[in-house]
Order: C-alpha cells, then structure tokens, then sequence
C-alpha cells in the first residue's frame, strides 16, 4: 500500500484534507479553498456576516482590555525609589461596578439579538414552490444524493443548479443517516447541519455562482471521518438540465463489454449497489449507473479512473483503510473485465 500523504488546509475555520496521491491533490489545486469568509450562498453570506461583527467586537474588547493592561503595567511598574507603601485603597465605586456590569451585559445582549436574527433567517426560510429537493443520506463514509422528484440517484457529488437571485432556485436538502451521525458542511454555501438516525434535519442552499465547492463530513462518525469528502457542483441552468437528463436514463448497455457485466450481475456487487437497467439493486453502496460520471471515487479519496477504480475492487481498505466495502478476490481477468465495463457506465 502507498503511504497516503495528507496535505490539511486550515484555512479560515476549515479543514479541507487532501489525498496526495491517488491524484486529488492535483484534482483539487484547481478548486478554491472551502473557506467562510468567501460565502456564495444566502445561508453562508449570513453566518459570514455575523462572523465578521462578532469578530469586530471581541477584537475591540481584546485591543481595549490589552491595551488598558499593557498601560498599567508599564505606567504603574515598581520603580527605584519607591517607598514601599500601597496605593491608596478604593472599597466600592457605584459608577465603576455599574459599568463594569452593564456594558457586558449589553454585548451579550446585542450578540444574542444578532445570533437569533442569523439563525431565524437559515432556519425559517420558506421552501418555495420551484424549490429543488434533495434527500442527502449519510453513510460510513459516504453521501447519498436523491431527488425524488427527478427519479435520480447519486453519490459524493452533489449537483444543483445556480440560484440567480432574480430567478431564486434554492435547493431544499432533508438530511437522514442510515447509520451514525455526519455532518453536512459546505463552508461556501451553508454551516453545519448534522445528519442523525432515526431525524430528519433541512438544510437549504442557493449557490449564486457556477463552480465547484468543496465540503467535509463535520461530526466524527468513525475510522473514515476525515475522508468523509463531498463536493457541490453548480451548474448553469441549461447544464442542470442536461445533467439531469443524462442521469436520468438507464445505465449504458455497451456489448462489448457483456462479460465484465457478467462478472457484475454474478458477484455481491448487486446486493449493495444499484446499476439501473440490470439485476443490481442494493442500497447499502452508492448507485453506480452512472459511476464514470463522478470525478472522485470513495467520497471524494481518489480521483475516479480506471486504476484507481481497480484498486479500490481489488483492496478497498487500499484507497480508505477501514472501508466496509468487502474485496471480492476477483481473478486478474475477472478484475479487468468488471472494470472495462464499470468505466462505460457514464
Ligand atoms: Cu460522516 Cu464524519
């Protein structure tokens, strides 16, 4: 096994960790940093504003109360020729204690008012009736993505369309688990919301401008945690709908690779993965009809090429150590053959 070299950016709040090899290094360089301060989407822009002025008045605080010490300390220093005796002693000051109470009270108040207002304005957003909803489902370690309503499925790559503010088409996503708690956090377009058992959180996002925005799974929720990557890609509207379109029709049926497809259809892979249009049909894997469509692989460890997908067949725990996906133990031919016709399912 290659040694995984992780390169982690601490990049304004964020942690964005990236594989070294397996070329997403590389695939990422060209992505921007998942940073909050750089927010795309209503949901960002909000916590990023009040980010800002909650940093502006604690920075104040910090410069007033630091610079008020450093003064004393200097000012008020033991010097030579000292007399030895105290200052003289002050018991009680109405005026002093009274500030001293009300002003903090007064920022923990304003601090509070903002807070509400920035959590108000996420969490009581109105789905609109043109809304895009997305069932995100959180696995060890990976994301479910449906749409019910376009009768599409897929994983570690979450496509919506761009929300241009003078035709909003935000994207409603109810959160579920199918085993642990995650945490869905796309620092560009939203905060964290938490996907837990047995609940349904919402989550919404309008991302105001095509691109890709790198998220992270944001609760430990075992071995893979940090691997536990996923991407939001925006699309122009016409885009979207073409997206949609392609991910809608079965999966491709090319002759020339039946005998990979039969190395599929007659192995475990089809009790936990769906390839619509065959007899595979398990949920417990990522739906795989339109797999080469993704440009990572194992939520977002490699990057999705013929190699990397062997490999991942051949030794899950190769690409992410702790993977629940079993190894097959295919023979060399078998191993190629499932992979020359997993790579035409596009
Ligand atoms: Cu899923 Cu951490």
């Amino acid at each position: 096994m290659k040694p995984t070299v992780f390169r982690v950016y601490f990049l304004a709040g964020t942690v964005q960790a990236f594989a070294g090899d397996w070329g997403m290094g590389q695939a990422n360089s060209r992505i921007p940093p998942a940073s909050i301060f750089r927010p795309v989407s209503t949901p960002a822009h909000e916590i990023n504003t009040l980010a800002i002025f909650v940093l502006a008045v604690t920075t104040a605080i910090f410069v007033i109360v630091s610079g008020l010490l450093t003064y004393s300390v200097i000012r008020f220093r033991s010097r030579r020729g000292d007399d030895g005796s105290e200052p003289p002693q002050i018991y009680g000051s109405a005026p002093v204690e009274f500030a001293w109470t009300a002003v903090p009270v007064l920022i923990v108040f304003v601090l509070i008012l903002v807070t509400a207002r920035t959590i108000y304005t996420v969490q009581a957003a109105r789905r609109p009736p043109h809304a895009l909803a997305v069932r995100v489902v959180g696995h060890q370690w990976w994301w479910e993505f449906q749409y019910p309503e376009l009768g599409v499925v897929t994983a570690n790559e979450l496509h919506v369309p761009v929300s241009d503010p003078q035709d909003p088409m935000p994207a409603f996503l109810e959160l579920e688990s199918a085993d642990v708690a995650h945490g869905f956090w796309v620092p560009r377009l939203a905060g964290k919301t938490d996907l837990i058992p047995n609940k349904t959180n919402v989550t919404w996002i309008d991302p105001q401008e095509p691109g890709i925005f790198l998220g992270q799974c944001a609760e430990f929720c075992g071995t893979q945690h940090a691997f536990m990557l996923l991407r939001v890609v925006v699309h122009p509207r016409d885009e979207w709908e073409r997206w949609v379109t392609t991910q809608r029709e079965p999966a491709a049926q090319d002759p020339s690779v039946a005998t990979g497809r039969q190395v599929f259809e007659s192995t475990a892979c089809v009790s936990c993965h769906v390839v619509r249009g065959t007899g595979a049909a398990g949920r417990f894997g990522p739906d795989l009809t339109h797999l080469m469509s993704r440009e990572t692989l194992a939520a977002g460890a490699a990057l999705n090429t013929a190699q990397n997908l062997k490999t991942r067949i051949r030794d899950p725990a190769a690409i992410k150590p702790g993977a629940l996906m079993p190894a097959m133990n295919l023979g060399a031919q078998d191993l190629d053959d499932l992979v020359a016709y997993l790579v035409t399912l596009r």
